[in-house]
């Protein structure tokens, strides 16, 4: 088992592209850390380079405190697996789990025990003869962690491991691995670009965007304090609203209503006064919803100064079964007119992973499924104020987390 250690790891390629930028990352021994972001950031490159498949430009990395920077794959006893497994098709189940211990020319006594042994923790016994084209895809997806394991490698990395499989296969495999990862301890980094995937999985998760790590931490930390605009967005599904605001007198002006800013953040009040603000709303912080004309108390909202309210007309109802989101239009407009490339930049990348833009009219609330309301009629919305993140408008950056103690609020 392994600590892995990125020290400003840099890659780029011949064509100047430059695919991971400078990144330092501590792995600690049997931790399970996921890679996330959206397509081009870098995971897999990160990945290849930390096992030793591709080329480090800069940086150093380390296994277990040795500079493995230059050393061949084969010197770091780590397993990959890969996205399409890369079972060979020709030979049988056990023979592809063999496979890596005879290239190690281990004696058939340690094979055997080896294979034996993953064999039965994966449950594949009856598989061994056959071979990967008489597979389903769960199948070979256990094939392909079953021949990593037989090496007991001191790391598994793992590059979109789940990708090929269809979504109820997914989160079944998503428990195996997990189930795995507990009982072997191995340390373990798991690329996706499913944010679902990442959330459950890791014990703590990277977001990357543009060859860079944005945030990393527990899953919970990153839900509930993100660090900017990007990774509170890739974050959260359905994904955060964001809204154009602007702090004046201790209120809060949103487009569709203005509020006291709340207690937590009055300390913030200057700060927030002085600049371009997104509020940043998770769909589940509209607190409650309801037919028009419903007085407070009939929908079991206090009048906390927490909680305020706001009509709309409610355009879409999707219904899950357990849950109910109610798509509904904000006219937001842009108030500064500012030229906002970073944002800009951010509200494109996000919107190709289905984030909504701030200037955008639609709003997804995520509501009680029991709430009496009717799609093209108005209904009223609470919005939980003290839920509600600020971010600078031109740099991204979570506003409440400048501070030298992070928000309790998330
Ligand atoms: N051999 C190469 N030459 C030039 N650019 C490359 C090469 N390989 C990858 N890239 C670029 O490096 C960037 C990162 O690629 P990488 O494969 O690491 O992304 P990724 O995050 O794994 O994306 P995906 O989710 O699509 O797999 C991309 O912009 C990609 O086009
Ligand atoms: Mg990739």
């Amino acid at each position: 088992m392994a600590v892995i250690e990125l020290e400003k790891v840099r890659r780029e390629f011949p064509d100047g592209t430059v695919a991971v930028r400078d990144i330092d990352l501590r792995i600690e021994d049997g931790e399970f850390v996921i890679l996330v972001g959206p397509s081009g950031c870098g995971k897999s490159t990160l990945l290849r380079m930390i096992i030793g498949l591709e080329d480090v430009t800069s940086g150093t990395v380390r296994i277990d405190g040795e500079d493995m920077t230059d050393r061949q794959p084969r010197d770091r006893n780590l397993a990959m697996v890969f996205q399409d497994y890369a079972l060979y098709p020709h030979l049988t189940v056990r023979e592809n789990m063999e496979f890596p211990l005879r290239l190690a020319k281990r004696e058939q006594g340690e094979i055997n025990r080896a294979v034996d042994e993953a064999v039965a923790m994966l449950e594949i016994e009856e598989l061994l003869d056959r071979k990967p084209a008489q597979l389903s895809g769960g199948q070979r997806q256990r094939v392909a962690m079953g021949r990593a394991m037989v090496r007991q490698p001191n790391a598994f990395l793992l590059d979109e491991p789940l990708s090929n499989l269809d979504a109820k296969l997914r989160v079944q495999m998503r428990l195996e691995i997990s189930r795995l990862q507990d009982r072997l301890g191995v340390t373990t980094v798991y690329v996706t670009h499913d944010q679902t995937e990442a959330m459950t999985l890791g014990d703590r998760v990277a977001v990357m965007r543009k060859g860079t790590i944005q945030q990393i931490g527990t899953p919970r930390d990153l839900y509930l304090r993100p660090g900017n605009l990007f990774v509170a967005g890739f974050v959260g599904s359905p994904a955060m609203n964001f809204f154009p605001a602007r702090v004046r007198d201790g209120r809060v002006e949103l487009p569709m209503l203005s509020y006291d800013l709340p207690a937590g953040l009055r300390e913030l009040g200057d700060m927030l006064e002085q600049r371009d603000v997104i509020a940043g709303i998770r769909p589940e912080h509209f607190a409650w919803i309801g037919a028009a004309g419903a007085r407070d108390a009939d929908v079991g909202v206090d009048d906390s100064d927490e909680a305020v309210r706001f009509r709309a007309r409610i355009d879409v109802l999707e219904w899950l079964g357990s849950e109910l989101y109610a798509h509904f239009h904000v006219t937001r407009g842009d108030r500064s007119g500012r030229e906002r490339t970073s944002l800009h930049d951010v509200a494109d990348e996000l919107a190709e992973i289905g984030v909504r833009a701030p200037e955008e009219q639609l709003t997804v609330a995520r509501i009680d499924p029991a709430s009496e309301v009717t799609e093209g009629k108005e209904a009223d919305i609470w919005l939980d104020t003290g839920r509600v993140h600020f971010f600078d408008a031109d740099t991204g950056e979570n506003l409440a987390l400048t501070r030298s103690e992070p928000a309790a609020t998330g």
